[in-house]
């Protein structure tokens, strides 16, 4: 395991660290790891553009599958349950059973979801890229969306990821890299 810190000083969005990190060894998986307003889905955008050798699998899609709600509507973003998850990890198992590298974006607060994903991996490592801005960053940048959670589950979710960074390298992730922002909204 290795481990990296941006220094929180400069403003960063990870792209840097996550274009090194799939530029290295193919294949790998990047999960990203942030709350919701963090730049998760933005990172990925970035990321995938003019690689078709790299895909998102993503738990906002695979809910929207699962429950048939319009992403595009506006309105609270619904909780992604276990069932969604499991496709997801479906999907991230299939494509690493080909040797394909793989992006995944969701919070990924929750330990035992982010064990499931190491098993689904199937030994492809695993980077977690940790996405660290401030509740109030995060709630600001939400507004500017159509789809939103509530500020206090933003703030729950916050404190959840800030808990499990200690103990982030013992979960077997081929190395764990904390970008932080004190940026702007
Ligand atoms: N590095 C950044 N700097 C400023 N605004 C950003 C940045 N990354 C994302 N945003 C904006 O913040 C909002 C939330 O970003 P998004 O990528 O959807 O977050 P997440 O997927 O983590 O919920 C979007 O409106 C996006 O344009
Ligand atoms: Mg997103």
């Amino acid at each position: 395991m290795c481990g990296g810190r941006i220094p929180a000083s400069t403003w960063n969005d990870g792209s840097g660290l996550a274009f090194a990190a799939i530029a290295r060894v193919p294949p790998v998986v990047i999960m990203l790891v942030g709350i919701s307003g963090s730049g998760k889905t933005t990172l990925v955008t970035k990321l995938t553009h003019g690689r078709p050798d790299l895909t998102v699998v993503s738990y906002d899609a695979c809910q929207h599958l699962l429950d048939g709600t319009d992403p595009a509507r506006a309105g609270r973003a619904p909780d992604i349950t276990d069932r969604a998850v499991a496709l997801a990890h479906a999907r991230l198992r299939e494509r690493c059973a080909a040797g394909l590298s793989t992006v995944v974006d969701g919070t990924h607060r929750q330990e035992r979801r982010r064990r499931s994903l190491v098993a689904a991996a199937l030994g492809v490592p695993v980077l977690a890229l940790v996405l660290r801005v401030s509740p109030a960053v995060a709630i600001a940048r939400q507004r500017s969306r159509a789809r939103w959670i509530p500020d206090d589950h933003v703030l729950i979710h916050h404190a959840q990821i800030s808990a499990a960074l200690p103990r982030l390298h013992t979960e077997g992730y081929a190395a764990v890299l904390v970008t932080e922002e004190t940026g702007r909204p």
